[in-house]
C-alpha cells in the first residue's frame, strides 16, 4: 500500500482514491449463513480477486448467475489450459463440459498438482450444484456459451493456433472472449435490467471482449512466448521480421516498436463499438461491471503504445492507485467517455511522427475525441475535472496530505 502510494504521489486524485480504498470495509458480503453459497464464491476469490469484487457489487438477480458463468468458464479453461493432460483425454471433456454442468455430483481430479486452479475442479460438484439452482433462462445462457467456447477450444487444441491474418485473430479472441461478451448481453436481457437491443447487438458485445483480449495479447507478448504461444497474427508482425521471436533481438528494435503501435492500432478499432454498448447499459450495477474492464484496457493500452519494455520485461502493469481511481470514476458514460478521451489524448501525444501508424492512430484519437463530444457532450465537463486531478504537482495540500497518509501507513505496516 505504502509503495502503491508512492508511485502514485504525482498523481494526487489516485492517492485519494488509494486511500479511501484502503478505508473501505474488506469484506462486504457475508454468506455465512448459506455453505453452498460461501463456497461458491471461496472459489470465485481463489480464481479471480478482481472479478470477486465486481461481481460481488452486481445487482441480486444477476450476481449468483455471473459468479457461476465465471466459475463454469475457468473449470472448462483449466482442463484446456492443462498441458499435462493428453489430447485424447481432453478433447471429449471440452466439447461435453456444457452436458457435465448438469451432472450433479461430477468431479475432476486429472489436472496435475501445479494447475493454479485444480482445486476448483476437484469439488466441482458444488459449482455444479449452484448453477443447478439458477433460473433455467440463466442455465441456457451458460450452457450454450459452454458448448460454443468448449467446440473453439477443441478446434485449437486439435489444429493447433495459427494466427495467420487478422481475420484469424478475431476469430480466435471470439473464442476466448466475444463469446463471454455475448453471454453476459444474453444475461441483462433476460433478467430484464436492460433492453433486448443489448443482447441483440453481438456485434458490439463481441466488440468488448475483442477490446480487452488484444489488449492482453498485446501486454503478453514476452510471456506467451516464453510459453511457447503466438497470438499476435502473422499478417501484422511478418511485416515487421522474419519470425515473431526476431522482434526481441535489440537490432530490431525499431521495427518491433513499428509492429507494436500496430498492434496497439488494430486494438483502438474496437473503441467505437465499446462506447456505443456502454450507451445501451442503463442498471447502475451492470454498467460499472462492463465498464470497468475496458476503462482498465484503454489505460493498459496507452502503457503499452511506444513502450519497448514489453519486448523486455514480463508482467508490465498500470500503477495500483490508477486501477483503484478508474474502478471509482467508472459510474456514467459521460466519465467513462472522458476517460476514454484523456488516455486517447495522451496515446496520440505520445506517438511517433516517424512511425509508419502514426497517422493511424492519430485518426483513431481523433474519432473517439470526435464520437465524445458529439454522443457524450457532459463528457467534457468530467474531462476538465478528471485533469485537474491527472496533473502532476496542480495541488500541494493533496501531495502534503498523501505524503502524511503514506507515511502513516509505512509507519503502521512496519510497527503494527
Ligand atoms: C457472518 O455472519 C454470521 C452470522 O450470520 C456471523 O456469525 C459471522 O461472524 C459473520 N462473519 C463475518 C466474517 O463477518
Ligand atoms: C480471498 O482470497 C485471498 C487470497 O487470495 C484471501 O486473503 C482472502 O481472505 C479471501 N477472501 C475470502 C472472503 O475468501
Ligand atoms: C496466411 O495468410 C496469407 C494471406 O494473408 C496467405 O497467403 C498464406 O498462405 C497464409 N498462410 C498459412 C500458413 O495459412
Ligand atoms: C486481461 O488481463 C487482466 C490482468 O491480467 C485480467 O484480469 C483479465 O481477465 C484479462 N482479460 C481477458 C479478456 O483476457
Ligand atoms: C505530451 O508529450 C510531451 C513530451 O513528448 C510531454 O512533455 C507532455 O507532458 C505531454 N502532454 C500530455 C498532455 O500528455
Amino acid at each position: 500500500m505504502a509503495s502503491a502510494i508512492l508511485a502514485s504521489l504525482f498523481h494526487p486524485s489516485e492517492v485519494l482514491a488509494l486511500v479511501q480504498y484502503k478505508l473501505a470495509p474488506k469484506t462486504k458480503y457475508n454468506y455465512s449463513n448459506d455453505k453452498a453459497r460461501e463456497r461458491l464464491y471461496y472459489h470465485l476469490n481463489m480464481t479471480s480477486r478482481s472479478f470477486a469484487a465486481v461481481i460481488q457489487d452486481l445487482d441480486e438477480e444477476l450476481k449468483d448467475a455471473i459468479c457461476l458463468f465465471y466459475l463454469v468458464l475457468r473449470g472448462l479453461d483449466t482442463i484446456e489450459d492443462d498441458m499435462t493432460i493428453d489430447l485424447e483425454t481432453k478433447i471429449p471433456y471440452l466439447k461435453t463440459f456444457h452436458e457435465i454442468i448438469y451432472q450433479k455430483g461430477w468431479t475432476f481430479t486429472k489436472n496435475g498438482p501445479n494447475e493454479k486452479d485444480r482445486q476448483l475442479l476437484v469439488e466441482f460438484d458444488v459449482i455444479i450444484e449452484g448453477f443447478l439452482k439458477l433460473k433455467p433462462a440463466y442455465q441456457t445462457i451458460i450452457a450454450d456459451i459452454t458448448k460454443r467456447m468448449g467446440n473453439g477450444m477443441a478446434h485449437y487444441a486439435t489444429a493447433g493456433i495459427h494466427v495467420n491474418t487478422t481475420a484469424d485473430y478475431d476469430e480466435y479472441c471470439h473464442y476466448v472472449a466475444g463469446l463471454v461478451g455475448l453471454g453476459l448481453s444474453e444475461m441483462f436481457s433476460a433478467c430484464g435490467f436492460e433492453s433486448p437491443m443489448v443482447a441483440k447487438r453481438k456485434d458490439l458485445s463481441n466488440s468488448m471482449g475483442l477490446f480487452l483480449q488484444k489488449t492482453n495479447i498485446t501486454r503478453d507478448y514476452l510471456e506467451d512466448l516464453r510459453d511457447n504461444r503466438r497470438f499476435w497474427p502473422q499478417e501484422i508482425w511478418g511485416l515487421y521480421a522474419e519470425k515473431m521471436e526476431d522482434l526481441v533481438k535489440p537490432e530490431n528494435c525499431d521495427k518491433a516498436k513499428q509492429c507494436l503501435s500496430h498492434m496497439v492500432w488494430n486494438a483502438m478499432g474496437h473503441i467505437k463499438d465499446v462506447l456505443e454498448y456502454l450507451e445501451m447499459i442503463k442498471n447502475p450495477s451492470c454498467f460499472k461491471f462492463c465498464a470497468i474492464p475496458q476503462v482498465m484496457a484503454i489505460a493498459t493500452l496507452n502503457m503499452l503504445h511506444t513502450n519497448y519494455k514489453i519486448f523486455t520485461h514480463e508482467n508490465i502493469k498500470i500503477r495500483k492507485g490508477e486501477t483503484v481511481w478508474l474502478m471509482k470514476e467508472s459510474d456514467s458514460i459521460d466519465k467513462v467517455a472522458a476517460i476514454f478521451r484523456l488516455y486517447a489524448r495522451e496515446i496520440n501525444n505520445k506517438s511517433d511522427p516517424l512511425d509508419p501508424h502514426f497517422v493511424n492512430i492519430g485518426v483513431a484519437c481523433g474519432e473517439i475525441e470526435q464520437i465524445c463530444v458529439d454522443k457524450y457532450p457532459g463528457s467534457t465537463a468530467e474531462l476538465a475535472r478528471l485533469q485537474a486531478g491527472v496533473m502532476a504537482g496542480t495541488s500541494g495540500s493533496i501531495i502534503t496530505a498523501a505524503v502524511v497518509v503514506a507515511g502513516a501507513i509505512a509507519f503502521k505496516s512496519t510497527f503494527a
